[in-house]
């Protein structure tokens, strides 16, 4: 990937109107649209450094971003009016915020625009539907940046084709994590030790299978351990197991460096007070669903990360958010983070979240990603939208400024 260029080849910002794609997709918690809370504010706070230093040099910024995946049309359930209100009081300034773009002044410092997804030609398949809404939110501003390292897998129209039509650069959040997923590429320190946990196996597959020839260890918790138990040989009750993905991951299992879980908590319902027991891996009773790692698992994946230099962890070990089953994850991020000496990085929205709800020190980690799929896709070695319409040496798209 050829260099991105940065804010500061934009010029003078003084009194330039700046539109920024930030990523404020955050989890939010309530009985109904009106009553909604932010239940980690992880990415808002990752996108304030940028927002702060384009008011302090005089810009007026207008934010865009997505909340989880409306249907293309406004639903107040996704709206990210609750966002404004947390950015207000995270910059310390009013955020003004516009419902509609196509009626907003410009007149604030700094105004963010509701959730981009509540207008179908944003994730559009079609480049001219999609162009149509970029050339829209080309209007409001006078150059674009973007600093939504967590979309930049999204080929959409304020990710991608806005870029196209605007003088732009990457945010000061996008250039750092782009940069610590370099070293994780590019010849990482070694013993290097990946820990992948999870519902969905197919979602990482094609991660694994690029992954596996670069890294010393796969350690493999969460949901999708299952079918690696499965491919071993072992009944997994009802846990959580897609079959037809079994002759795929025995071939990794093959390789000898993927190393499974030796003990489960299964409990027979997914619930806060369920009952539950730990049993061996290859002792996974029927009946039961395999809910979390068990203590002997923790130990042994902190012995296979013992002396890592570099470590990539995304995905929780079990699900978390229910007392019940958080141990795993708890442990496992505690052995992370005591790796002082090495590179470790928590990559994507869960597992983030995970360390913050589980009261761990984020400090302890060498870098939190904002971005689950991008940095996944990004590691997969994938060609990411956000990022290749940001180079510097592309020739399609507008990048003269006065
Ligand atoms: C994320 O949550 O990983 C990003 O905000 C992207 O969201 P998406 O998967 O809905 O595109």
């Amino acid at each position: 990937m050829a260099r991105l260029p940065g804010v500061d080849t934009l010029g003078d910002l003084n009194g330039k109107r700046v539109l920024v794609r930030s990523d404020l997709n955050v989890p939010l918690d309530g009985p109904d649209a009106d009553s909604r809370t932010i239940t980690d504010d992880g990415r808002i706070r990752a996108s304030r450094p940028q927002l702060t230093a384009l008011l302090e040099q005089g810009a007026h910024v207008v934010v865009c971003a997505h909340l989880g995946r409306p249907k293309g049309t406004p639903d107040p359930k996704y709206s990210l009016r609750p966002v404004a209100d947390r950015l207000t009081q995270l910059l310390e300034r009013q955020v003004a915020f516009v419902d509609d773009a196509k009626r907003y002044d410009g007149g604030a410092d700094i105004a963010l625009l509701e959730n981009v997804r509540f207008d179908a030609r944003e994730t559009s398949k079609d480049d001219a539907e999609r162009g149509s809404f970029a050339d829209e939110l080309a209007t409001l501003a006078d150059c674009y940046v973007d600093d939504a390292f967590g979309a930049v897998h999204r080929k959409h129209a304020s990710v991608y084709d806005v870029a196209l039509r605007l003088p732009h650069a990457a945010g000061g959040l996008v250039l750092r994590e782009v940069e610590v997923l370099r070293r994780l590429t590019d010849d990482p320190a070694r013993p290097y030790v990946v820990v992948l946990g999870g519902s969905k196996v197919s979602d990482k597959l094609a991660v694994i299978e690029s992954l596996l020839p670069k890294v010393d260890r796969l350690l493999v918790g969460g949901g999708m351990c299952f079918t690696f138990l499965a491919a071993a040989g072992h009944d997994v009750g009802d846990s959580l197991l897609e079959s037809d993905q079994i002759d795929r991951v025995r071939k990794f299992l093959d390789t000898g460096k993927v190393v499974v879980p030796n003990d489960i908590v299964v409990a027979a319902d997914v619930s806060v007070d369920a009952e539950t027991t730990t049993v061996a891996a290859d002792a996974i009773p029927a009946g039961h669903k395999g809910l979390d790692i068990g203590p002997r698992s923790v130990a042994l994946f902190a012995e296979a990360l013992r002396g890592a230099e570099t470590v990539f962890w995304n995905g929780p070990m079990g699900v978390f958010e229910l007392a019940p089953f958080a141990a795993g994850t708890k442990g496992v991020a505690s052995a992370i983070a005591d790796l002082s000496d090495a590179l470790t990085v928590v990559g994507g929205g869960d597992s983030a979240a995970a360390v913050r709800s589980l009261g761990i020190d984020e400090s302890r980690f060498g870098h939190i990603s904002t971005g689950g799929g991008a940095s996944l896709e990004y590691l997969e070695g994938k060609v990411l939208p956000g990022l290749d319409v940001l180079r510097a040496d592309r020739d399609d798209v507008v990048m003269e400024h006065d």
